[in-house]
């Protein structure tokens, strides 16, 4: 089982960014804590971060091809702004799990609308770098 770990914009920053509401975990860390539990749950992961709202529709129409059973999917900002990552998630037909750092609910009221939450399998927001394992475990349960 093949299943794809896409991170939106501004995540490579992760350990700097904003440490009050994102934590102190790198991206690196939370990739490495994801390929942990990979081994353990026996399924194969790729791990890919962009910046670019172009690529992550790319990566999500190719992923199909690419033979990825399902994709985690932090779209970041783009959560609340894309039409097309939305339309790339619907058109894969492959299970999505959406996950977000923190609680975007929480937060300013334009983080409360999700344009791909609603084309996703699920949505998990508010258990910090956590919440990216919580959603192999739920993606992986729903494949087997
Ligand atoms: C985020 C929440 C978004 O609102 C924000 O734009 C991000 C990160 C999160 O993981 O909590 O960049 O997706």
């Amino acid at each position: 089982m093949k299943v794809l770990i896409l991170h939106g914009p501004n995540l490579a920053l992760l350990g700097t960014r904003e440490p009050g509401v994102y934590g102190a975990a790198t991206l690196d860390e939370i990739n490495q804590s994801v390929r942990t539990l990979s081994k353990e749950l026996g399924v194969t992961v790729d791990c890919r971060q962009s910046d670019v709202e172009g690529e992550l529709v790319s990566w999500i129409g190719r992923a199909g091809a690419e033979d990825v059973d399902g994709i985690v999917i932090n779209p970041a900002a783009y959560t609340h702004t894309s039409v097309a990552l939305r339309d790339a998630i619907s058109a894969s037909g492959l299970p999505v799990v959406e996950v977000h750092i923190s609680n975007t609910h929480a937060r300013e009221a334009f983080r409360h609308q999700s344009y791909t939450a609603a084309v996703c399998l699920g949505q998990i927001q508010g258990f910090g770098p956590e919440g990216y394992r919580l959603a192999l475990r739920g993606l992986v349960s729903h494949l087997s």
